[in-house]
C-alpha cells in the first residue's frame, strides 16, 4: 500500500488535506516542529484526533552524540502512536541505527544526499530512507538518479527497507520520483495542495455549472 505522508505539524493544514486525500501519517523534524512552536506532547495527539488510530508519525532525535541518539530513540518509540523513529544519517547516527535495529525500533535514515549514503543506512537496518529531492537537485545532482540507485541496491541485496522521499519543491519533482515506483512519499502542504490543483479545472466545472442553471435551473442531476 502506497504511504503518503504530509511533511507538517500543522494541525488545521492536515486536517483540510485529509479531507481530500488518504494520508497515511505526517513527517516531522526539529524545524518543522520549531517553526509550530509546539512539542510533540500537544501536535502529535492533535493530528491522531485528525487522522485516526491507524496514523503512522515520523518522528526525529535531536540529540548529537550515538548514545543520546540511542536513548532518544527509545523514549521516542514508546510513545503511545505507530512511531517511526528518524535518525539524521551521519556518522554517529548510522551507528545509532545499528544499536537500535538491535532493539527492534522502526528507524527511518533521514538527511539522505547520495545513494551511497542511502545504501548503508540500509545495510545499518533503516526501515525506511529518506533522500531530500530539492536538495539534491539544487546542489546540482540528479535526484531522480539518486533514488533509482537506491531502488536497484535495495532490490540487488534483498534488503526490506521502503523509499519515502522528501524536500518536494514542485509537483514536476513529484512525479518524476513517483514514476519511479517508490513506496511513499512526503509532501509539505503546499506540494500537498498543488498536486490536487490545475487552473483549467475550475473553469471546465464552471461551465457545467453554467450549462446545466441554463436548461435546468435549480434541478439536481438525478431530478432532472
Ligand atoms: O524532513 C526534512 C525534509 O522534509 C526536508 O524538506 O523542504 O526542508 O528541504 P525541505
Amino acid at each position: 500500500m502506497f504511504e503518503l505522508y504530509l511533511d507538517t505539524a500543522n494541525v488545521q493544514e492536515i486536517a483540510r488535506l485529509d479531507a481530500a486525500m488518504p494520508v497515511f501519517g505526517v513527517t516531522t523534524n526539529p524545524s518543522i516542529l520549531a517553526k509550530e512552536g509546539k512539542g510533540l506532547a500537544e501536535v502529535l495527539p492533535a493530528i491522531k484526533d485528525v487522522l485516526g488510530e491507524q496514523a503512522r508519525f515520523h518522528v526525529q532525535t535531536v540529540s548529537t552524540t550515538t548514545e543520546g541518539m540511542v536513548e532518544e530513540a527509545i523514549q521516542i518509540s514508546q510513545l503511545p502512536y505507530d512511531i517511526v523513529v528518524k535518525i539524521p544519517t551521519t556518522e554517529i547516527g548510522l551507528a545509532a541505527m545499528k544499536q537500535l535495529k538491535s532493539k527492534n525500533i522502526s528507524i527511518l535514515a533521514t538527511a539522505i544526499y547520495s545513494a551511497q549514503q542511502g545504501f548503508i543506512a540500509a545495510l545499518c537496518g533503516a526501515d525506511y530512507l529518506a533522500p531530500y529531492v530539492n536538495r539534491i537537485d539544487v546542489l546540482g545532482a540528479n535526484s531522480v538518479n539518486v533514488v533509482s540507485d537506491l531502488q536497484l541496491l535495495i532490490k540487488q541485496q534483498n534488503l526490506s527497507c521502503k523509499l519515502l522521499p522528501a524536500s518536494f519543491k514542485n509537483t514536476r519533482q513529484v512525479m518524476d520520483i513517483l514514476r519511479l515506483g517508490v513506496d511513499s512519499i512526503t509532501l509539505s502542504t503546499d506540494i500537498a495542495a498543488q498536486m490536487m490543483a490545475h487552473p483549467s479545472v475550475q473553469p471546465a466545472v464552471d461551465v457545467f455549472t453554467n450549462d446545466w442553471q441554463g436548461a435546468f435551473a435549480g434541478k439536481l442531476a438525478y431530478q432532472s
